[in-house]
């Protein structure tokens, strides 16, 4: 039996990846499957907190006993989480977010020319949700949490990073062969902005959700 020590707690996940639409065929997506988002949302509703899950284009059923929203693009995403987040104890951003969307969305199908030639698209900033939570605090004491997949330095890119967003916890990701997209386990480490560095072995994205909602769990807010 799990302990409810979330009960009375309201928390924000984000899952999936977003996708920007070239015109109303096409997208720049990415690789996320989603399935880390959902445990940590299942992982929370388990622990007796009310779970508002934001996810984006995962086609996982919606999971028992959480309120489901569901996006497509980046910037649906942070109005989607951004409006969850005005009550939230915590927020924990697990969607990967498109760094870049096409500057302008093309209402019919872009077509190949005669010529051979191949159009050129221009890509605009996304905002940075996780950065923008952790400088906007809803509610003082809020816990802000993100994920950072990484190549190399995984260590120093991460501690960089941290400070970079302003965020409470990062869940810093190795991306390789067997590990992250689509797979059913991870290995991380999560880095806090106290400094604790707690490594999580290699295993199910189930056992990652719980270690990041032990490490919230002592940061929340004191009152509910
Ligand atoms: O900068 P990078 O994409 O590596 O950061 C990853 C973290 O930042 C994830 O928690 C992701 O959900 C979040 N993110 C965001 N908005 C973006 C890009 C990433 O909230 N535009």
């Amino acid at each position: 039996v799990t302990a409810p020590d979330l009960a009375g707690r309201h928390v924000v996940v984000s899952a999936g990846g977003t996708r920007e639409p070239l015109d109303p065929v096409r997208y720049l997506g990415n690789r996320s499957s989603g399935k880390q988002g959902y445990a940590l949302a299942k992982a929370a509703a388990a622990r007796g907190a009310r779970v508002t899950l934001v996810e984006a284009n995962t086609g996982i059923p919606d999971p028992a006993g959480v309120d489901v929203v569901h996006v497509g693009t980046a910037v649906q995403l942070r109005e989607a989480v951004l409006k969850a987040a005005a009550d939230a104890d915590a927020v924990v951003m697990a969607a990967a977010v498109a760094d870049f969307r096409p500057a302008a969305y093309a209402p019919g199908k872009i077509k190949k020319t005669d010529d051979g030639g191949a159009p050129t698209i221009e890509l605009v900033r996304n905002p940075d949700i996780l950065a923008e939570l952790a400088a906007d605090r809803a509610l003082p004491g809020q816990v802000v949490v993100g994920f950072a997949a990484e190549t190399d330095d995984v260590l120093a890119n991460g501690r960089a990073k941290l400070r970079r967003k302003g965020c409470d916890l990062l869940v810093v990701n190795e991306v390789g062969e067997r590990k992250t997209f689509g797979s059913e386990e991870n290995e991380a480490v999560v880095l806090a902005s106290d400094g604790a560095e707690t490594p999580v072995p290699y295993g199910p994205k189930e056992a990652l959700a719980e270690t990041v909602w032990d490490l919230v769990l002592p940061r929340l807010r004191s009152t509910i």
